[in-house]
């Protein structure tokens, strides 16, 4: 796709005060040639919401239930997401995939649970260090992938944006270089191609360590379409000299 993504994803940082500085550095200043997106912590939505109002960026989250609604204690619907104007949210970020346990098919059904609700799910996919070492990325990614195909027929596949996120590369300052980050970009695009009929209008976003001095090589990728931001996306300047990079 043509325009480029860039989503900030806060995780579980900020408060009422350090994030209403944020929102007000950043509304009207990110490029209009890019979109834009924050993923906040549930308990900011509403502020989000109001900060962000008639500006170009969107708002997301950064999880989601399953269920509809019900009793189901300490969850989130997608449909309260979108009572407060959410329109991304991610899904099976390798933080809850690790820390708390989601398992591919979780995933799928939270991204079958976000589509239901109108949000675009970010669905994020990556393989450890372990993993990479053993030489079975593209194993654990096309396991991660699949686990999506059970649940979504292509027109719902078509509504997702993947995310790539070596677990390696979260987090550590060790972004991996645009070689490795293409090859599996132009793999799960491929991946795409079998089922879905333009390949090309899902947006694959790279995600882990990008800093302003490493994003214009990683979004001009031939398989880029923008970036998940974390660290990054908490600093005003580097989140829009990120933004800039993919203008
Ligand atoms: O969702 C964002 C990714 O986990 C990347 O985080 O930029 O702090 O490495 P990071």
């Amino acid at each position: 796709m043509e325009r480029k993504l860039v989503v900030g994803n806060w995780k579980m940082n900020g408060d009422l005060v350090s994030n209403q500085a944020l929102f007000e550095q950043l509304v009207d200043r990110s490029p209009s040639s890019i979109d834009t997106a924050l993923c906040v912590p549930f308990p900011y939505l509403a502020q989000g919401q109001r900060a962000l109002s008639g500006s170009a960026i969107m708002l997301g989250a950064q999880n989601l239930s399953e269920f509809d609604a019900g009793a189901y204690t300490g969850e989130v619907s997608g449909r309260m997401l979108s009572d407060f104007d959410c329109r991304f949210v991610i899904v099976g970020h390798s933080e809850r995939r690790t820390v708390f346990r989601e398992d591919d098919q979780l995933v799928a059904r939270k991204a079958r649970a976000a589509l239901a609700a109108g949000l675009v799910p970010i669905v994020c996919v990556g393989e450890s260090l372990a993993e990479r070492d053993a030489g079975q990325a593209e194993d654990v990614l096309l396991r991660q992938l699949e686990a999506l195909v059970q649940l979504l027929d292509g027109a719902s596949l078509a509504r997702l944006v993947i995310a790539y996120e070596p677990v390696w590369a979260i987090g550590t300052g060790r972004a991996a270089s645009p070689e490795q980050v293409q090859e599996i970009l132009s793999f799960v695009r491929r991946w795409l191609s079998g089922h879905v009929g333009n390949s090309r209008a899902i947006r694959i976003l790279y995600g882990g360590s990008v800093k302003a001095d490493s994003a214009a090589a990683l979004f001009s990728l031939p398989d880029s379409d923008g970036g998940l931001i974390g660290g990054a996306s908490l600093v005003a300047q580097q989140f829009l000299e990120i933004c800039e990079a993919a203008a």
